[in-house]
């Protein structure tokens, strides 16, 4: 039987390799074995707990304000110590974290298989996302199997001459993560709180934004205090300055609910009952735009491409006057906008994990 580890360290990664990893068991042909790098700590084990996934090897190296270097030092260590324990006959690792540029570098050293998921996504600046942007492109040319969400992102592999025998595009896992979370009779206290409103979600969480986040808050704020009829509800990041400056910034301010990170469930359940999401993470760009919510993304560049082609998603940057401006047109023209966006078929149907499996599944009987 061939073993698989499957490897990543922060919630968006979990969040997206939960349901593969639950298929690739479900084989019962496959030897499959999860390591996490807990390069994020809370996040992390809140989907794990969630997902009743039980970890194999956890590194738990997350600490305060950790740097680049410190993750990417401290998972290159580990990784080999699992990877010598355990000697997988490929290892598993998703997009563009520093989890996963170790893990895989760890795998190559070794000379041991790296299949890639969520492979080919770019903007082709190295500066943004940073350092998502480097990571992702840097596991491309050392992965085995690419795993490619959309048609678009599989081009950019073919691009830089990725054999196209070894690059796939299977849908992205985080449609099979939220087709089975949508639950349309989800009610919850976050329900109840935009009841009657018109909620918009806020995330926020990249580290080049980090240096923008008073004139991200104070837009949305002056946004909410021109428009009663509109409540925000912010899951704030675990990252301690975000938190600060959110509740400086929010403190007594009306309708705008700052929550611990919440759970994908009703994370997911609630960006379905919003009007508009404004946000700067990857995943949260995809969900929303699959569920047809109109998505301004707090970026001057999105390496999802398709979801401004498509008008699913408007970059409107991370300066306060442009998102305050890009909220109030969005808020007196989301029906014209409406009227021209597509939701985001394009980015699967809930079936990624089952297409990597049965990949996964030929090429190592093989
Ligand atoms: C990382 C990823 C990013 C991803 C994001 C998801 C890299 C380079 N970046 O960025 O691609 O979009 O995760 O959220 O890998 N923290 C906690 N508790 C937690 C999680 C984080 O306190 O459960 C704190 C950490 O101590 C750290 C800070 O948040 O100081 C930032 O976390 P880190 O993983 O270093 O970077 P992210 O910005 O989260
Ligand atoms: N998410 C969550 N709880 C929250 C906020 C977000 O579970 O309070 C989920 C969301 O559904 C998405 C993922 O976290 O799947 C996005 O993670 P994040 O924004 O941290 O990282 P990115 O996608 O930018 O890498």
């Amino acid at each position: 039987m061939k073993t698989i580890l499957v490897a990543f360290g922060t919630r968006p990664e979990a969040i997206k390799m939960c349901e593969l990893i639950k298929e690739l068991k479900s084989r019962g042909c496959f030897r499959v074995k999860v390591f996490v790098t807990g390069q994020h700590r809370g996040m992390l084990k809140q989907v794990l707990m969630y997902e009743s996934i039980m970890p194999d090897y956890d590194l738990d190296i997350m600490k305060i304000g950790q740097s680049l270097s410190y993750i990417t030092a401290e998972v290159l260590r580990g990784a080999d110590a699992v990877m010598t324990e355990l000697l997988p006959d490929i290892v598993l690792v998703h997009g563009d974290t520093s989890s996963a540029l170790a893990v895989a570098l760890c795998a190559f050293y070794r000379g041991i298989p790296i299949g890639h998921v969520e492979a080919g996504l770019r903007t082709y600046d190295r500066s943004s996302p940073f350092p998502e942007e480097f990571n992702r492109a840097a596991i491309a040319l050392i992965a085995k199997y690419h795993f490619a969400p959309t048609s678009e992102a599989r081009d950019n592999l073919l691009s830089e001459k990725i054999a196209p025998e070894d690059s796939f595009v299977t849908g992205n896992t985080v449609i099979d993560a939220l087709i089975k979370n949508i639950d349309e009779r989800y009610t919850s206290e976050y329900a109840r709180l935009a009841s009657g409103k018109n909620l918009i979600i806020l995330t926020v969480h990249r580290r080049e934004n980090l240096h923008k986040l008073e004139g991200i808050f104070r837009a949305v704020k002056r946004i909410v205090l021109e428009h009663p009829e509109v409540c925000v509800i912010y899951p704030v990041h675990k990252n301690e300055k975000i938190n600060i400056t959110a509740k400086e910034v929010f403190f007594s301010c009306p309708r705008v609910y700052l929550t611990e990170t919440l759970s994908a469930y009703d994370f997911q359940n609630l960006l379905n009952l919003s009007y508009i999401v404004l946000t700067d993470s990857g995943g949260v760009q995809e969900e929303a735009s699959y569920l047809g919510k109109p998505t301004l993304v707090l970026r001057n560049t999105t390496e999802r491409k398709e979801l401004l082609s498509n008008s699913c998603a408007k970059l409107v940057g991370t300066d306060e006057e442009g998102i305050y401006s890009a909220m109030k047109e969005m808020l007196d023209n989301r029906d014209e906008f409406l009227k021209n966006m597509r939701k985001a078929d394009f980015l699967g149907c809930g079936n990624a994990s089952k297409i990597i499996a049965d990949i996964l599944e030929e090429k190592l009987r093989n």
